[in-house]
């Protein structure tokens, strides 16, 4: 039997897969949605008291390259926090503790430094099990001059935004990082000394995309939010990068779609996960196939807790400098190979050619092969290996 709890920053979680803050955790109503599809904790939509961020528009909501949807896409999207007045939103934090067993995060977003204080204070007399600092709102500066990634871009900054909400708040309290801060580890360790008692890892990036017929941006003549799938990728690296440098425990944020993602997170040292993007993609059931795989996978491979294969990748990432510069040989599977000529078009030293008589599809000339290994992990049937 494997054991899914965990403690985060001092808080139990049943499971550690988080609905992140987004649309799906707007209300008691959809917060309940998730738990009934299996969360083991929530994240509410960012409350503010920034009134101008309360303003949503119509429509605000893309998905664009949308080939590979629901699992290859981008997620497009302008704008808006939470609806709701904090005093408010209050009551749906309210019913959400009395009706429904897990943990629930508040994020929360103000302007002035006193703004932050009045609605960590005002969640945690709600009854939140913690405060989510939103500090990395992409699309935030456009709307408010000096709000959301501006200040996760600032380790000074995000840190007397942790020290305020410390003194208003006695609940755990967990900034979220923007990825369009140059450094995260810096962040990272700037809010730890300021009382953060864990930290999130990432939101999303900001970005544009344009509809070439009418010269205009897509949806709204605006910058938007822009993450989807793609965004793992830097999600681990900065789990991978801030957890050896900090005490305090990490969320592992963004691009996860399935439970193998999750499972990545782990192995670079999350506590928890935290997801949304899959929820709008392929509707809240996502959530407990999630828990399921994680709970399958630590069968199969013997993790008889998440604790098990927590960082357990970390010891295998080096600084490029220590790799050491081996050599290998192509070698082609004859029976696997069929002949689609994708290896040929993308190998740029021209060193695989198709070959029409004989059996042999295709032929490696070792002499011109740069070894770049490009060609075995773009093969469809796995005919390329290294000898
Ligand atoms: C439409 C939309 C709304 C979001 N709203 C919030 C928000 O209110 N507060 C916040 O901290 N993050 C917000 N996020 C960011 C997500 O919580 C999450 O960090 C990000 O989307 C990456 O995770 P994912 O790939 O699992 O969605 C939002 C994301 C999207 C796509
Ligand atoms: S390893 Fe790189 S250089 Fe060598 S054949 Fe494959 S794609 Fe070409
Ligand atoms: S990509 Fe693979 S299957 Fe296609 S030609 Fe090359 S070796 Fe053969």
């Amino acid at each position: 039997m494997v054991d899914l709890t965990v403690r985060f920053a001092n808080v139990e979680f049943e499971n550690p897969v988080i609905v992140a803050s987004g649309e799906a955790t707007t209300n008691f109503e959809r917060m309940k949605k998730c738990v009934k599809a299996g969360a083991g904790g929530l994240v509410t939509k960012t409350v503010t008291t920034i009134r101008e961020a309360r303003r949503a528009l119509r429509p605000r909501w893309a998905i664009v390259d949308k080939k590979g949807f629901p699992e290859i896409f981008t997620f497009y999207s302008i704008g808006v926090l939470s609806q709701y007045e904090p005093e408010r939103f209050a009551e749906e934090v309210k019913r959400a503790k009395k009706e429904l067993k897990v943990p629930i995060i508040v994020s929360i977003m103000g302007k002035e430094f006193d703004e932050w204080g009045y609605l960590a204070k005002l969640m945690d007399e709600a009854g939140a099990d913690m405060i989510e600092l939103n500090l990395s709102c992409p699309f935030m500066p456009e709307t408010v001059k000096g709000t959301g990634r501006i200040i996760g871009q600032d380790p000074k900054l995000s840190a007397e935004v942790v020290k305020v909400v410390r003194e208003a708040a006695s609940i755990p309290i967990i900034p979220k990082l923007s990825p369009e801060a140059s450094d995260l580890v810096e962040i990272a360790k700037s809010v730890e000394r300021a009382g953060a008692s864990a930290i999130t890892a990432i939101n999303r990036f900001m970005g544009i995309e344009i509809d070439i017929e009418t010269g205009k941006p897509i949806i709204q003549s605006a910058f938007a939010g822009y993450g989807g799938p793609y965004l793992r990728g830097i999600g681990l690296r900065w789990v991978a990068k801030i957890v050896p440098e900090v005490s305090i425990p990490v969320s592992g944020c963004a691009g996860i779609m399935n439970w193998s993602h999750a499972v990545e997170y782990f192995m670079v040292g999350a506590t928890t996960v935290q997801l949304f993007t899959a929820i709008v993609a392929k509707g809240y059931g996502v959530i407990g196939e999630i828990v399921e795989g994680i709970k399958n996978f630590m069968e199969q491979h013997g993790y008889e807790n998440i604790e098990a294969m927590r960082g357990i990748a970390l010891k295998h990432i080096f600084p490029l400098s220590q790799l050491p510069v081996s050599s290998f040989t192509l070698k082609i599977d004859e029976d696997k190979c069929n002949g689609c000529g994708l290896c040929v078009r993308s190998c740029l030293a021209e060193a695989i050619k198709i070959k029409t008589a004989g059996k042999k599809k295709v032929v490696i000339d070792d002499s011109k092969c740069e070894q770049c290994g490009l060609c075995i992990t773009l093969c469809p049937s796995g005919a390329l290996s290294i000898v």
